[in-house]
């Protein structure tokens, strides 16, 4: 293979009782990367389309995590890369999360896949924290694992992908306004009150034991955040009243998706989806700032390839 064309999903990271430690892919968006193989040693961006991000392999995360991977692995192969950016920076809807994790996949699949999926999680984890300045894998995780995945450690890496149920969709709503990573993580207090945390980690059992049980009704009182919420919704216009209209028509649950701005909603079945993303436009459209909505089932797809020559 000399040639790959690969689609990076975007991802919903935290899931609201899971901060840094949960996300999902959404199938219906992502990015996509054209990686070659050049004869020429090192590393070469050629072309960004889309929303605009680093040409420099030294910034760009893509090209940094393809580092870290190649500085594990003998080549005598260079890698040129051609990335179509969809996912804007700072959406939070891990756009620095897929150009990382697409890296890593891409070439692994031109190298002949010398690395699991799993193994390539580091190498995109090294990536992407120059974007969010910490490292988390809660967006390359299930970008490149698919579904529901739990980062239960990363040092030693322990990723599980969680099961899931039946008929689980996803709306979210991408308000175009940019909140970097590392300012969202900035406002988060130092300390948290132990009330919270209880309350986080009870919900955070509860959710593992819905999706073991098939319990709806305990996975909709389980998906809350006591922790983070209250902090990053003041950078979201209209975070509240979104949230209270998904809850109204009957989502499982509703939060701030990774470190904001987007807002997602889980609900059982597409349709229930398909009139929040309805009554969640009116809110929006208030408003002047520009958006985009998106619905994906939650299913154990993630990154994969479009094409190969
Ligand atoms: N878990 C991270 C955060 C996701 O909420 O800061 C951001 O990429």
């Amino acid at each position: 293979m000399k040639k790959v064309k690969v689609f990076i999903p975007a991802t919903v990271s935290n899931v609201a009782c899971g901060f840094d430690i949960l996300g999902f892919p959404i199938m219906s968006f992502g990015d996509e990367m054209v990686v070659r193989k050049t004869d020429k040693k090192g590393l070469k961006i050629t072309k960004v389309k889309g929303y605009d991000v680093p040409l420099d392999i030294t910034k760009n995360v893509a090209t940094v995590s393809a580092m870290k991977l190649l500085d594990d692995i003998k080549t005598d192969y260079g890698f040129e890369f051609e990335i179509t950016k969809n996912i804007i920076p700072g959406s939070g809807i891990g756009s620095s999360g897929a150009s990382a994790a697409g890296s890593v996949y891409a070439i692994n699949k031109l190298l002949g896949d010398p690395f699991s999926n799993k193994e390539l999680i580091k190498y995109a984890m090294g990536g992407e924290v120059i974007s969010s300045v910490s490292e988390h894998a809660d967006n390359v995780a299930p970008a490149l694992l698919g579904g529901l995945v739990m980062v239960k450690s990363i040092n030693p890496q322990q990723i599980i992908n969680l099961p899931l149920l039946p008929d689980l969709f996803c709306f979210i709503i991408n308000p175009k306004i940019q909140v970097k990573t590392s300012y969202s993580r900035e406002i988060l207090p130092a300390k948290i009150d132990m009330n919270l945390v209880t309350s986080q980690v009870s919900n955070f059992g509860g959710l593992i034991h819905s999706l073991h049980t098939k319990d709806y009704d305990l996975l909709k009182s389980s998906l809350k955040d006591s922790i983070v919420e209250q902090h990053r919704k003041k950078l979201i216009p209209k975070f509240d009243e979104v949230k209270e209209k998904c809850i109204e028509l009957g989502a499982l649950g509703c939060s701030i998706s990774g470190s904001g701005p987007s807002i997602f909603a889980i609900t059982k079945g597409e349709d229930l989806a398909k009139k929040i993303e309805e009554e969640v436009t009116k809110i929006y459209q208030e408003t002047n700032i520009e958006f985009s909505t998106y619905i994906s089932k939650i299913s154990s797809e993630g990154v994969s390839v479009i094409d190969s020559e």
